[in-house]
């Protein structure tokens, strides 16, 4: 049986979270493949808020078994906090909760580094949530770090210290005077003991066998298409491929085996943290949007930046990811104003061009704009004409059918067309 995937399409934030959480019954398992707790993923289940950082967002219904691949970089005490504070909620959590041994340990130092190596960018800060997602990304790539299964070994505190005192003499070249404070190693050590307790398993095993014997699995992109290593706006990325190359080495299931690719994307953008951001809307607008859509990071509480859908981008998103279906998140967010625009084009020095470029300094935006769907109420669960004739537009510039369409925070707030 097939592989579904759901990924972000724009910077992050696009509602990936609910929408797992949303249509997580039709699957056996929920995983996770990238990123780590830099992610924020909120659900809201009959009015009540849960955001979720390392935990899929499979993890509330009681039939889905759920996956911590190995491409994440696992931060175990915010795991430990996160599941701690949900066992309130439901003790038999940790029953469905899998982690595969391959994932990557991220450690006290590790978040420490990265504060070290975000202050000294000065104001070329990448405006990273500071999680240690670099540095521990970092040190996988370069072979030397911890993964899951080593906390099981004799010689995991020895291994330890030999990487922290990498880390800490690593520090000293960059000029800072942020001191590392060992009290983090006490929640750390506490957390390791409670990741023993856990399912820990060869994942990429035991997935490839649940989807021989006819198991559904739906693999849940953190981040977005934008914020990728390869494909984002480099350097004003995350450190994994949020893309679909991710799935296959973040999980271990092989390419043959993926089917249906849903994009999901607001309509309209929202970026935080620093870099490119064309259609990005400074004044008013920007900031109606903002208030209504609640648009402060999950993770961070920072306010997201807002702006303009940018066809272009997104269609660059969609081709590099085989994207199958949309989701468009966030609809009902727009109806605080009358008309809504829609990045179609770029202005460039050579005349208007279609495509995605990364030459942001020279390109200008050129918008359609269309009627909105001011002042609706979508509590009827409806769709009025001019959000269908958005959704129809859309579709045509982007050659790919949106098949949910989502009004409200809320698992139930959602439109299967
Ligand atoms: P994720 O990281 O992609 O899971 O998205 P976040 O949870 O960081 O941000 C999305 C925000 O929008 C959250 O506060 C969600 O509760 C909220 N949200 C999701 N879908 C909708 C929607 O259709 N309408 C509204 N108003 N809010 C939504
Ligand atoms: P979810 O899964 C939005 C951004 C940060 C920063 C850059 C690098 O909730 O969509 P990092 O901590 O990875 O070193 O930060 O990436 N970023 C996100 N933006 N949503 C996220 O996750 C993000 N995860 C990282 O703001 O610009
Ligand atoms: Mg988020």
């Amino acid at each position: 049986m097939p592989v579904d995937v759901i990924l972000g399409l724009q910077w992050g934030d696009e509602g990936k979270g609910k929408l797992v959480d949303a249509i997580a019954p039709n699957y056996d398992v929920i995983a996770r493949f990238q990123g780590g707790a830099n992610a924020g993923h909120t659900l809201v289940i009959h009015g009540q808020k849960h955001v979720l950082h390392l935990l899929p967002s499979g993890i509330f219904h009681k039939n889905c078994k759920n996956l911590i691949g190995n491409g994440v970089v696992l931060d175990p005490v915010i795991l430990h906090k996160e599941i701690h504070h949900l066992l309130n909620h439901d003790n038999t959590l940790t029953q469905r909760l899998y982690v595969s041994k391959k994932a990557t340990l991220i450690l006290p130092t590790h978040k420490f580094l990265d504060k070290v190596q975000e202050d000294s960018k000065k104001d070329k800060k990448i405006g990273s949530t500071l999680k240690g997602i670099s540095p521990a990304y970092q040190d996988k790539i370069a072979r030397l770090t911890l993964k899951v299964g080593d906390i099981l070994k004799v010689n995991f505190q020895e291994k330890y210290l030999e990487i922290k005192n990498y880390h800490l003499n690593l520090c000293k070249i960059y000029p800072t005077d942020l001191q590392y404070d060992v009290e983090f190693e006490k929640d750390f050590w506490e957390s390791i003991e409670y990741l023993k307790s856990l399912q820990l398993i060869e994942s990429e095993i035991w997935i490839n066998e649940i989807l021989q014997n006819g198991g559904k699995v739906l693999a849940e992109g953190a981040q977005g298409s934008m914020l990728d290593i390869d494909f984002g706006s480099y350097p004003f990325v995350t450190s994994s491929n949020t893309t679909i190359g991710g799935v296959c080495t973040g999980l271990g299931v092989p390419p043959s085996s993926i089917q249906d690719v849903l994009g999901v994307f607001k309509a309209y953008c929202t970026r935080v943290g620093s870099g490119p951001f064309p259609t990005e809307n400074f004044g008013d607008i920007g900031n109606l949007i903002r208030e209504k859509g609640k648009e402060f990071g999950a993770t961070t509480g920072r306010p997201r930046r807002v702006g303009w859908l940018d066809i272009p981008a997104l269609r660059y998103a969609c081709m590099i990811n085989g994207v199958t279906r949309l989701a468009m998140m966030k609809s009902d967010v727009l109806n605080c104003i009358e008309n809504v625009k829609v990045c179609t084009h770029y202005q460039t020095k050579h005349g208007e061009i279609s495509d995605y470029s990364t030459d942001y300094e020279n390109i200008q935006p050129i918008y359609a704009e269309l009627k909105g769907w001011h002042n609706y109420d979508f509590s009827s669960l409806q769709v009025p004409e001019t959000l269908n004739q958005y959704i129809t537009q859309i579709e045509n510039w982007l050659q790919i059918p949106i098949k949910i369409i989502s009004i409200g925070p809320d698992r139930n707030q959602t439109i299967y067309q």
